[in-house]
This record gives structure tokens, sequence and C-alpha cells, in this order.
């Protein structure tokens, strides 16, 4: 089934050098953009997956800043930034999943611009041209190796923002499906949802591009035969390598198309309860889609196809076919079972219904009450 092709840009300026052992030319690309690099990581799994180690090997000059957590905040990006500028560094090489990724992308902005990180929220709002960054993701889920987006925690909103500029994507992405490897069950699951998560909502989001359809609908595809395999053996290499693709796919549809309400409502899920980015997605998948389906009925039947389903009904067949997928993985489909209390769900649905930039990309008409009935629904795993 194949839909309209409407009006639509198209930008993807990073160049992907994807396979097994190109971990090992890193040190060119890098070479390539600069002369004195920083490496930007996390404290721990890429120092104890020993991809730290091979990267300072083949760049044995670079400075390490691996204070990186999950969900970077200002903060820790504007100590990124003083390490950068005092050590002269010119290059940005970023190491990890979606947060080494993101926080790189604004401490390249920021070792080239004076003002406080928070000043750089929205689109362009930087003067001085960001540093080049070199993008080596060791998980497959956000994509961010292939977007112009770094999503950064703004302590004084306690919300994650957005930080957009062309120059923010990477100047290369080193895709080595052998640095996922090591990866733990739960991060290979919850990555992975992220990537799905990006694939399904591109399909409905306000710009679609028909390169993005074709990419998310065989993401999806992709995703649901080899994530389980991922999951129950990390050291599956065609499963590791299929999941890089998708995930790099996922990114770049996030680039051209955005990501709609499920990734604006799972914030709430990730900032106060905790729950990993991409498993907060799957939670709200569900619902979001089961509406989705009643505004655009053929764009989620296409999605509905991917899953395997029947043209029939596609928004339940849709959340059928994702709550089967969550069992096959261990997963509870209710936001209950994973942190999230009762109580939260009408503060969450005020906040969401209080800021309209949530629902930028987001079709058909929704307030705070369909807000609320998302969350309740996404609470109890029902849809
Ligand atoms: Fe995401």
């Amino acid at each position: 089934m194949n839909g309209p092709v409407a009006p639509f840009r198209f930008l993807l300026p990073t160049e992907a050098v994807f396979g097994a052992g190109s971990f090992a030319s890193l040190s060119e690309h890098v070479a390539r953009s600069g002369t004195r690099p920083l490496i930007v990581t996390g404290k721990r799994s890429a120092r104890a997956a020993g991809i730290l180690d091979r990267a300072l090997e083949q760049m044995p000059g670079a400075c390490v800043f691996d204070a990186i957590d999950e969900n970077p905040d200002t903060t820790i990006c504007e100590r990124g930034a003083e390490v950068c500028r005092q050590h002269g560094c010119d290059v940005i090489v970023a190491i990890g999943g979606g947060s080494p990724m993101d926080a790189a992308k604004a401490i390249a902005i920021l070792a080239r611009n004076d003002a406080p990180c928070a000043r750089y929220f929205g689109a362009e709002q930087y003067t001085g041209p960001p540093l080049p960054v070199i993008a080596v993701p060791t998980t497959a889920g956000t994509g961010s190796e292939a977007t112009p987006f770094a999503v950064i925690v703004d302590p004084d909103r306690r919300a994650k923002r957005s930080i957009a500029g062309a120059a923010l994507f990477p100047r290369v992405a080193v895709l080595d499906p052998e640095l996922a490897r090591t990866m733990p069950r739960h991060v290979t699951i919850a990555t992975g949802l992220d990537a799905l998560s990006q694939c399904m909502e591109g399909v409905v989001s306000k710009k679609p591009t028909p390169v993005g359809d074709a990419l998310a609908l065989d993401g999806i595809r992709r995703i649901l035969e080899f994530l389980p395999r991922a999951a129950d053996d990390g050291s599956d290499h065609e499963a590791r390598t299929q999941m890089l693709y998708a995930a790099f796919g996922s990114g770049i549809i996030v680039a051209q198309s955005g990501t709609t309400l499920v990734h604006g409502m799972g914030y709430s899920y990730t900032i106060e309860c905790g729950i990993a980015h991409g498993l907060a997605n799957a939670l709200l998948l569900a619902p979001l889609f089961v509406h989705n389906a009643r505004v655009a009925p053929d764009r989620v039947a296409r999605v509905a196809e991917a899953m395997g389903c029947g043209p029939a009904n596609p928004g339940p067949a849709v959340a059928g076919a994702l709550h089967r997928f969550l069992a096959r993985l261990g997963v509870s489909p209710a936001a209950r079972d994973h942190g999230v209390a009762e109580r939260q769900l009408d503060t969450f649905a005020t906040q969401i219904a209080n800021d309209s930039y949530r629902f930028r990309n987001q079709i058909g008409d929704l307030g705070r009450d369909e807000v609320l009935g998302f969350y309740q629904k996404s609470f109890l795993g029902v849809v």
C-alpha cells in the first residue's frame, strides 16, 4: 500500500559509514574535521566495553569528557564546553547513546558561543558556527547520529527541550554494529523501542516525506523481527546490524518529520518517573495510534500492514500488535508497572495541555481531556 507524494523538504548532510569494523576508521574521519578532538561519552559503558580505550589508541592526543549521564541537562553541557575551550579542542567525537550524542551537539555550540546553554533552546539560536561532531552510536535507538537536534533537560523548567540547527547534523556517523555487542538487554529493548516509536510517529507526523515513509515501514518490519533476537542474544551479529540500521533510519525520519505527541508525553514519564526514553514512548504508542487511526486511517493502515496486520480497523490492530510485541520482549504495556503513580497523571496532562509546542506535529484536535485519557490508558495498559 503506497501513500501519496506530497511536497516535502529533505536534508541529510551526515556522511554514514556503516559496517562491522568501521570503528577502526574513526580517526581518519575525525582528522578530516579537526586536529584536537574532544571525546564526549558516558560515565561507564564505553569505558567498560573497552570502546573508549580503542578510541584513544587511534587518537592518543584526544581529550575526554566522560561525565554524561542519562538525560543530560544544561549544566553538564556547559561543563563540557569549558573543558573543550580549556584544551583548545576543535572537533567533538560523541561515543555512546542518545545522551552523549545530544550533549556533544550542545557542547559543540557552547564551545563557540558565550551565552548559557538555555539561551540556545529553539531553532538556529546561535551565531557562532558549532564545532563539527563525529557521532559513534553504541546503542541502536535514538538515531541522534542523523539528526540536527540536541534534546537537553532544562532544570529551570523540569522539561526536556530541543536545540535545533542544520549545523548540528553530525559531520560523520560511524555505525559499527560490533560496538553494541555488550549493550545490556534492558538498554537494547528501551533504545530499540525508541527507534520503533520514531518510525511509527514519522508516518503520522504533519510533515511526512515519501523517503521517510519508506524508511519507517521498512524499519518497523526490521525492528519487529530483530529486536527480540538482539534482546535475547546480544552477540547475534545480524540482529545487532539490522537494529543499528533501523535506528539510523529512524533518526533520518526524526530529522525530516520530527516526532509527535508520543515523544512529548513520554518526556513526563522519563523526567518524573525515571522511565527510559524509548520505553516511555512505547507505553504511549497504543492509545495514541488508536487516536491517529481515527484522523488518518490510511496512514495507520500502512503501519498496521508493516506490523503484519490486515487493513481492517487499523487503530486496534496496531495497538494489539504492539501489545503482543511488548509481551514477546517481556515488557508490561502498563505504565503503572514501571513506576508511574495514578495521582501523577492529572499533573502530566495539565503540563502537556499548557505547552502548545508538544502538539505542533500531532494530527487531530486534542485538548487536556484527551491527553489525560491517553495517560490513563497507558497507565492501565489498555486501549
Ligand atoms: Fe526518541
